[in-house]
């Protein structure tokens, strides 16, 4: 949550940070700011504006700035509303210092209260301008030695980055549990919250840990942590996603380019992972593979999509893996002393590699001295470091807010973890992993097919776009489905949708049917098929509005349902990754019918980075 990004350099700074803040807007959108060093007179140039992006692009339209250093801010608010004299930057009292923030300062309270018996004038009610003025309490002449004073005091998770009028070639920067990378130039440096924001201009970047410091200078970038103050060797990593991935590509909205990416998505993942008819993962070595022949217990462990992501992960570990699997949502499993020991698994589901509770659920975890494996999106992001073992989902940056992509790519991810983990746990045969590899390599067909039948989904698109209550109903490993078909069509239409598993109907939500009730049923050809069809049959009594996911060829679905869309004929377990793509067009369709933003729906920002 919060995006930053700073320059310094030759290029004129602005419009290489508004580009920035184009690519991080996912991050937060409740105002934007920026900071430029004025080469002239050494003042600062400060802009910032409530709303998205565009309110700020706006102001700044035809302002041209000589300024080759600055940096930038796109804003998911914590402390204080979103407003103009909440956005950052923040400045000190002189306005000689400005600084950007991603996290939350716990103990901004008591310093303020310090600060404000000093005199320090605040014009803000954020959290953030209390780190700013601290800099200022401690400055004497040294910005770099004020800024580690100051941080030294404070509480909390932080990304950081400084600059001040009286050091004008200088840009400072501090990491703690949230993400910052510095991106290598050649006569210019950078730092932001992610390599999208970077990766125009160039591909080397280094990873910040946490508690180091960086400072950047044209030529320059000098790494040391915090309590030594020794200078740190880092390794600069080659970022292989290209600037297009990071584009709309002719696509009206990120969404829907990221749900049409998903056939290459399966493709690519399964290229990079089966080799000579077996599963294979470059990062787990033998070492991995002695561990995890050993487990007695996995659990997995994510928020949102991811979460459900892991629920169908649950059903094909215990299927065919045939290991115990819990799965529980990160903000819960690490408040509730879970009973994790060291013979266990405990599986980081997680696009961003950045979403603190996850972070929290792996340290705890790791305390406990379970073996942990992180599947993860976003490569050299904090969760993909700690873990002991990591796959990476290589499904590309995902832009917009609501996950599509990432979350095929994890399912697909899951499908060759479970084989894998079958094969050494030897609970499969080599005919099954042969047939289910063979039926594996006809999903990205498959997604296209789908993918084609896009406008089956408008006359109910167009009927159904103004109601304000959906239910989603599935079983089996198409009850996530419903979960997550739910999920989608809330946060982006801002309609209220819940995922249920069919059989729990008659234990309550069947009060809710009535004729103006739309039910979203997702019933593929599986083992509990005619209990869906019984399902749908109760609905249909009751005369709800049925919309259902089928299989090719199904009829008895068809029959008592207003529409029908179907998906090819694949086993059970594939039909989840199929299935959910339809309900990802659903709530995009309903969504652009209400005119909402697609990409960046209301309160929500793409990587939780606060509890
Ligand atoms: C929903 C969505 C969120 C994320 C969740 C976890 O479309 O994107 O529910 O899945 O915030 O984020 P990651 O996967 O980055 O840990």
């Amino acid at each position: 949550m919060c995006g930053i990004v700073g320059y310094i350099g030759a290029r004129k700074a602005l419009p290489v940070l508004i580009q920035g803040l184009e690519q991080l807007e996912y991050r937060g959108y409740d105002s934007a700011g920026v900071v430029c060093i004025n080469p002239t007179n050494h003042s600062l140039f400060l802009a910032k504006e409530k709303g998205k992006l565009g309110q700020l692009k706006s102001v700044l339209n035809g302002v041209s700035l000589a300024s080759t250093t600055g940096i930038a801010h796109t804003r998911w608010a914590t402390h204080g509303a979103p407003s103009k004299a909440n956005a950052h930057p923040h400045e000190d009292c002189k306005r000689r210092i400005a600084l950007v923030h991603n996290g939350i300062i716990e103990n901004y309270q008591e310093i303020k209260h310090k600060l404000l018996k000093k005199g320090h004038r605040f014009r803000s009610e954020t959290d953030t301008e209390i780190a700013v003025h601290l800099i200022e309490e401690y400055y004497d002449g040294d910005v770099e030695q004020a800024f580690r004073k100051a941080v030294g005091e404070l509480k909390g998770y932080f990304a950081f980055v400084v600059l001040s009028a009286d050091e004008p070639g200088k840009l400072f920067v501090f990491k703690r549990s949230n993400p910052m990378v510095i991106g290598v130039g050649n006569g210019e440096n950078f730092a932001a919250s992610d390599v999208t924001a970077i990766i125009p201009y160039t591909r080397k970047v280094i990873y910040l840990e946490d508690d180091e410091f960086a400072v950047l200078e044209r030529d320059s970038i000098t790494i040391s942590s915090r309590a030594s103050h020794k200078p740190i060797r880092k390794t600069i990593s080659e970022v292989k996603w290209s600037v297009d991935e990071a584009k709309k590509g002719g696509f009206p909205n990120f969404m829907l380019k990221e749900i049409y990416e998903q056939p290459r998505v399966a493709e690519e993942t399964l290229a990079k992972r089966l080799k000579n008819g077996k599963v294979w993962f470059d990062t787990l070595d033998s070492k991995a593979e002695a561990h995890l022949k050993k487990i007695r217990k996995v659990f997995v462990v994510s928020c949102g999509t991811a979460y459900h992501a892991g629920l169908v992960g649950r059903y094909m570990l215990e299927e065919y893996a045939k290991v115990p699997t819990e799965v529980q949502v990160s903000s819960e499993f690490r408040y509730v002393d879970p009973l994790v020991t060291k013979e266990d698994l405990v599986i980081l589901i997680t696009q961003s590699g950045e979403t603190a509770d996850t972070i929290a659920a792996l340290r705890e975890a790791r305390a406990k001295g379970a073996c942990t494996l992180a599947i993860v999106n976003v490569v050299g992001s904090t969760i993909a470091r700690e873990a002991d073992y990591v796959i990476y989902t290589h499904a590309g940056p995902e832009i917009g807010v609501a996950s599509t992509k990432a979350y095929i790519a994890q399912l697909l991810t899951f499908a060759l973890f479970t084989i894998y983990l079958a094969c050494l746990r030897k609970t499969v045969s080599a005919g099954f992993v042969a047939s289910y590899l063979k039926e594996m390599r006809k999903l990205p067909k498959a997604i296209t097919t789908i993918l084609h039948r896009e406008k089956l989904l408008e006359p109910p698109a167009k009927t159904l776009f103004k109601n304000k209550n959906f239910l989603f109903l599935g079983r089996g490993y198409n009850f996530p489905t419903a979960l997550e078909g739910a999920l989608k069509l809330k946060e982006i239409s801002y309609a209220h949708a819940h995922g249920y598993a069919a059989g729990e109907m008659k234990h309550g939500p069947i009060a809710l049917i009535d004729s103006t009730q739309p039910v979203i049923c997702i019933a593929p050809f599986s083992k509990t098929y005619e209990k869906m069809v019984s399902n749908i049959q109760e609905i249909k009594a009751r005369k709800a509005i049925v919309l259902s996911i089928t299989t090719e060829g199904d009829k008895s679905v068809k029959q008592l349902s207003d529409w029908v869309f179907p998906i090819p004929k694949m086993s059970e377990i594939f039909s989840s990754i199929l299935s959910v793509i339809p309900l990802q067009l659903f709530a995009y369709k309903i969504s652009v019918k209400n005119h909402r933003d697609v990409d960046q729906p209301r309160n929500l920002a793409k990587s939780v980075t606060v509890e």
